[in-house]
């Protein structure tokens, strides 16, 4: 939806504003890098209106500058421009004030691309254990369309363009072709996992995202093949464009029908129905084993059971915890649930920004517990889009703090998460929990997280 108004919002300022766009250029310039700033840093501290208690639909407002969608629709107008037949009229409109809108789709995207690589890219020098591997290509893939923004972009302006060769500035727009490519292949690369767990909204934003680029590159193909004269090209090109839609949309198709019936077919709240039944065979008891056969793994999800400096007694030497605010500092946003247990003493440490919630934890829990051992653990999981890392607090064989330390996952839905999964924890004093409804695999991971934490506090 969000992609087809920020077309039309495009589409309005060519075909009526394409006057005051190229007279009063630099006022737009100037708009245009104040929004982008601000984009810059609602995106790196992942800012979530709804978080703050504010409306939804700012959350969705933001999120076409937040998402790169606006920035996408200006770059898909100035390349389907250069494609279209030479008396179209869209392209009459649009050739005039081309430079103009490359200008703004490049201010907008940097505002769009160092947020989220501001994020992102400190994870690539961790390694790929840290992200998901598509999220982990889809870095890669950003990481090029940063480098080939800033001299497409540079270039752009028109008192640089004079200073240059014409021969240089042409082939330095040539990279125009593989940085629209590129932009493609990021958004397929960052989305890949939500459609492959089924998301609806991701499918059908896959789908049109594929249908505009290969009308581009069916258009940009035709212009070729009539320009040099080889006709007989047109009829496979348009053959070939169709069949990569019908196949990335039959993939999507099928993705999401397979996963919802997959949801039906489960008990609901999967994971602690899994959990438990894990629970009964005492696979809890042996670290690095707590994941098999949860339902978790259906939606692609695997637990990470890395032993490094993992589990730490309070009061002992800090190893592992340095590591952990590696992202911690970049998110800015910690989520801790706290039990309330009478003798707990509570209200250590969740800042004012943490997504806290209180549970009543009745004595015992529900069923048999494992014996774990006084101490702060630590556990980590792979969530939607990288590895998160919890701290689990057990105090007199009982759960007693969780605290979400360093994660990549998106708000709000993250914070739903923390909120619903945490609180059932510590209720339940199990580490089992229903998965909390859109952001279900970001549930699962903080639910194997804990495990993996509590795992190490068996024995000890
Ligand atoms: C520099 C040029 C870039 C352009 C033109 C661009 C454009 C786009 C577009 C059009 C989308 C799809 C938005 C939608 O769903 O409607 C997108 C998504 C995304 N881009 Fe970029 N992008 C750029 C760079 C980057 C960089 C450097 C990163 C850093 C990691 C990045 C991260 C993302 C992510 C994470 C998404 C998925 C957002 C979501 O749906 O949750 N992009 N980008």
């Amino acid at each position: 939806m969000t992609l087809i108004i920020s077309l039309v919002l495009v589409l309005i300022l060519v075909i009526w504003f394409p006057a005051s766009l190229r007279q009063r250029e630099k006022r737009f310039y100037v708009i245009t890098g104040a929004l982008s700033l601000v984009t810059f840093f609602l995106t790196a501290f992942r800012f979530s209106a709804e978080a703050y208690g504010l409306p939804a639909f700012i959350d969705q407002v933001l999120s076409v500058f937040t998402k790169g969608t606006l920035c996408g629709a200006l770059f898909y107008v100035v390349m389907l421009a250069g494609a279209l037949p030479d008396r179209d009229a869209l392209r009459k409109k649009v050739i005039p004030c081309r430079k103009q809108l490359s200008i703004l789709a490049g201010f907008l995207a940097m505002g769009h691309g160092f947020g989220y690589g501001y994020r992102y890219f400190p994870l690539l020098l961790e390694g790929m254990e840290e992200l998901r591997l598509s999220v982990f290509w889809a870095c890669l893939c950003s990481l090029l369309l940063l480098c080939l923004l800033m001299p497409l972009w540079v270039t752009s302006f028109l008192f640089i363009r004079r200073k240059m060769n014409p021969k240089t500035w042409k082939n330095i727009q040539r990279a125009a072709y593989v940085f629209y490519a590129l932009i493609y292949l990021h958004i397929l690369l960052f989305r890949f996992h939500a459609v492959q767990t089924g998301q609806r909204d991701a499918a059908i934003s896959i789908i049109l995202y594929t249908i505009l680029f290969c009308l581009y590159g069916a258009l940009r193909l035709n212009r070729m093949a009539v320009r040099t004269q080889k006709e007989y090209l047109l009829l496979p090109v348009q053959l070939i464009t169709i069949c990569l839609v019908a196949l990335v949309t039959g993939y999507c198709v099928c993705s999401v029908s397979s996963a919802s019936q997959g949801k039906q077919g489960q008990t609901q709240g999967s994971v602690a129905a899994d959990v438990s039944a894990e629970k009964e065979e005492g696979a809890l008891d042996v670290p690095g084993e707590a994941e098999a056969g949860l339902s978790a793994e259906e939606s692609g999800m695997q637990g990470s059971f890395e032993q490094e400096g993992s589990s730490e007694k309070e009061g002992s030497a800090q190893g592992s915890s340095e590591k952990d605010g590696f992202v911690q500092g970049s998110s800015g946003k910690e989520g801790s649930v706290q039990g309330s247990s009478e003798k707990d003493g509570l209200g250590q440490g969740s800042s004012e920004k943490e997504s806290s919630a209180q549970a009543s934890s009745p004595a015992g829990g529900t069923s048999a517990t494992p014996a774990w051992q006084d101490g702060t653990y630590q556990g980590s999981a792979l969530g939607y889009n990288g590895k998160l890392k919890v701290s689990v607090t057990v105090e007199d064989g009982r759960i007693t703090d969780l605290t979400l330390k360093s994660h990549v996952e998106d708000e709000p839905y993250v914070s739903r998460a923390v909120k619903g999964v945490f609180a059932a924890i510590l209720e339940n004093n199990q580490p089992e929990a229903d998965a909390v409804s859109t952001a279900t695999t970001t549930s699962e991971a903080l639910v194997l997280a804990v495990q993996n934490a509590l795992s190490k506090s068996i024995g000890q």
